[in-house]
């Protein structure tokens, strides 16, 4: 017996080589500085678990009913998307899932067929391949010219074919560390314009947007017809620090949510029933946290990518959204006498002992990935080994 070919279809972590190395490392005594969690360092609102720990008090332990969704978070969805971004939808138009991975992972799943393809922006969420992947679809990978990772309306009109079913929209960006603007994502829907294609926009970081580019604009929003052609995901893991919670919502039109309760039905069953009384009090709660961790990511990712750029043979971008610098590091390959980003990866764990995550895994091997979800102090610390071993400019 050997696993299913869908199994071994998928690439093993490139990630997940450093992680181990760095665990080991711990193991041994090391005092390893780790750039690679994707997760706020904020702990949930109290309010948030107090609705939770009440939920479980008064025996919310059964099934949550229906599996896609309970009344009160459908209801809590739908004022989240009214309040915050402009949108307006029925129960049956969204559903609440394990985190927005799992909403994703449906999505696909309920509207590819094998050989469809998907356009995909590279840098791009490290899920994004497998997920289609294991939904039979093809991954077109759309690499921009721009050193900023911006893709203009030309490049992404030019790399659409009679094959594309979904173009993937992931604006503020996880690696990439930026957002559009609302005037290009209405640009970017142009150029998409009278094609039949669904767009997946993955809005997980709305909240989470820096400097300039403050405003966010959801795609269903960027003009006539897209409500109904964009399928938005979201969750209450980056913006409430609710990671572990596995709490995540989409909306889009009723035939296709209804496809992906579908498959929920019979594979997860839906968000944990208590928990659910959770995301109602994120959702529709005291909204002070979001921006006191907005502010607090903001100050610090301007501090990484200042520092960042310091360094010999690197060079970041001001991140303007999510959590993460991106920098190229491709100046530097030379200097550790490495030729891709896994091997640098390494190199910086083993003799600067600093955990950071290849962009290999993100479909760019020049670049890196580090998290400034974490504190000042640990930033600095991080940084100065790193100065250590790359040299400054
Ligand atoms: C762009 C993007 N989409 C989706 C997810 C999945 O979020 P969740 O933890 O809610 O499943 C993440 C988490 O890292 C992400 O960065």
């Amino acid at each position: 017996m050997q696993p299913s070919q869908r199994a071994n279809q998928i690439t093993p972590s490139a990630t997940l080589a450093v992680a181990t190395k760095a665990a080991q490392l711990r193991a041994e005594g090391v005092d390893v500085i780790g750039f690679g969690a994707g997760e706020p360092d904020f702990p949930t609102p109290p309010h948030v678990c107090a609705a939770a720990k009440e939920a479980l008090d008064r025996g919310a332990t059964n099934y949550a009913k229906p599996a896609s969704g309970i009344p009160e978070a459908k209801a809590a969805v739908i004022e989240k998307f009214r309040r915050e971004n402009d949108l307006q939808y029925a129960p049956d138009e969204v559903i609440v899932t394990l985190g927005g991975k799992e909403a994703l992972a449906l999505a696909f799943m309920a509207l590819l067929d094998p050989g469809d393809e998907v356009l995909l922006p590279v840098p791009y969420w490290v899920s994004f391949p497998e997920q289609i992947g294991l939904a039979g679809g093809k991954v077109v990978p759309l690499t921009p010219s721009r050193s900023d990772f911006r893709l203009t309306p030309e490049e992404i009109g030019a790399a659409l074919t009679p094959r594309t079913k979904i173009f993937v929209f992931n604006s503020p960006s996880n690696p990439g560390g930026f957002a559009y603007t609302p005037d290009e994502v209405r640009e970017i829907a142009a150029a998409l314009a009278d094609r039949d294609i669904m767009v997946f926009s993955d809005e997980m970081y709305d909240r989470l947007r820096y400097g300039d580019r403050r405003e966010h604009l959801s795609f269903a929003n960027a003009g006539d017809g897209w409500r109904d052609k964009t399928l938005t995901f979201n969750a209450a893991s980056k913006s409430h620090s609710m990671t572990g919670w596995r709490l995540g919502y989409a909306a889009g039109p009723n035939w296709l949510i209804k496809a992906m309760a579908k498959i929920q039905s019979h594979t997860t069953s839906g968000a944990v029933n208590f928990a659910q009384y959770g995301l109602v009090a994120a959702l529709t709660g005291d909204q002070s946290h979001v921006e006191e961790m907005r502010q607090a990511f903001e100050q610090r990712g301007t501090h990484m990518a200042a520092r960042l750029n310091a360094l010999a043979g690197v060079s970041c971008l001001q991140p303007s959204g999510a959590f993460y610098c991106f920098p190229d590091v491709s100046g530097a390959f030379g200097k550790l006498g490495v030729s891709n980003s896994t091997d640098f990866c390494a190199k910086v764990l083993e003799d600067a002992h600093v955990a950071l995550v290849p962009g290999g895994a993100f479909g760019m091997d020049t670049h890196v990935r580090l998290s400034f979800a974490t504190g000042m102090a640990k930033i600095d610390a991080g940084l100065d080994r790193l100065e250590k071993l790359l040299g400054k400019v």
